[in-house]
């Protein structure tokens, strides 16, 4: 386990803050690992999240990345059959995981209480969370993007102490922006901007944590995300199975 003097995002800090935090998403796909052998050093902290089964392939042959999870269903005390701690992703060298992710949410039923659970979980266990928000299509055709994502926020975060939160990454990725869902399209930088302010606002503590956007990235709008300041970082899921599509996303935010 990680002591709290490790705690804060790792390297970041070294970095001034300047670095923004480019996170791939592979979900259940595996690119070719053969193309990411020789994976430069950038500026910004790249977390690279494969599926459990390739974790420890990632690690070995992906250079100059962190490694990150996607989340399972875990309890804090004991062994079932199908699922994985944060003590097991630690001990294999991980340092980030996705909790809240709208795919477990909505297509496995998870609810805040149980995102709340893992976020405590993989905290506690020295982990950086990056807890994905973000609203459905109607909620924001209805108008309640904001009324939404407050709930997701003060329900995932219910009883996690302050001193976690500078080892938490905010993710907005609204549902409908998700390249896999119907009718898919981005959202405008301007809309990203406004409801991470919204949600800077939610929580006093939050200045210690960072902010990034999700859905639908790709190496030709990730300027026009990375560029506003209010954005730190962007989670790829689509375009970061492409090392020449992922890397040119990075080399952007390096330059912004
Ligand atoms: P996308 O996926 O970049 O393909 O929209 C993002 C995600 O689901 O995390």
């Amino acid at each position: 386990m990680q002591t709290l003097t490790e705690a804060g995002i790792p390297k970041l800090q070294d970095k001034g803050n300047s670095g923004k935090i480019i996170v791939a998403n592979w979900k259940m796909n595996i690119p070719d690992i053969s193309r990411w052998e020789k994976f430069p050093k950038f500026n910004s902290e790249v977390v690279i999240c494969p599926p459990f089964s390739h974790l420890e392939i990632a690690k070995e042959n992906i250079p100059n990345i962190s490694l990150g999870a996607q989340d399972s269903f875990w309890e804090e005390e004991g062994a079932y059959t199908g699922e994985v701690s944060p003590e097991l992703l630690d001990e294999i060298g991980v340092k980030y995981v996705i909790i809240g992710h709208s795919e477990r949410r909505y297509k496995m039923g998870e609810t805040d209480e149980i995102v709340n659970k893992k976020l405590k979980a993989a905290l506690g266990e020295g982990l950086v969370a990056i807890l994905c928000v973000g609203e459905t299509k109607d909620a924001r055709d209805f108008g309640q993007a904001e009324e939404f994502v407050n709930a997701q926020i003060e329900n995932g975060l219910q009883g996690v102490s302050p001193e976690y939160f500078s080892r938490l990454i905010v993710a907005y990725e609204p549902v409908w922006s998700i390249s896999t869902e119907p009718g898919a399209e981005a959202a405008t930088p301007e809309y990203a901007v406004d409801m991470i302010r919204f949600i800077k606002e939610l929580n006093s503590s939050f200045e210690h944590s960072r902010f990034i956007y999700g859905g639908s990235v790709t190496p030709e709008n990730a300027e026009s995300f990375l560029k506003k300041g209010d954005i730190e970082g962007a989670l790829v899921g689509g375009a970061s199975l492409d090392v020449d599509k992922f890397k040119k996303i990075i080399e952007t935010a390096d330059g912004n």
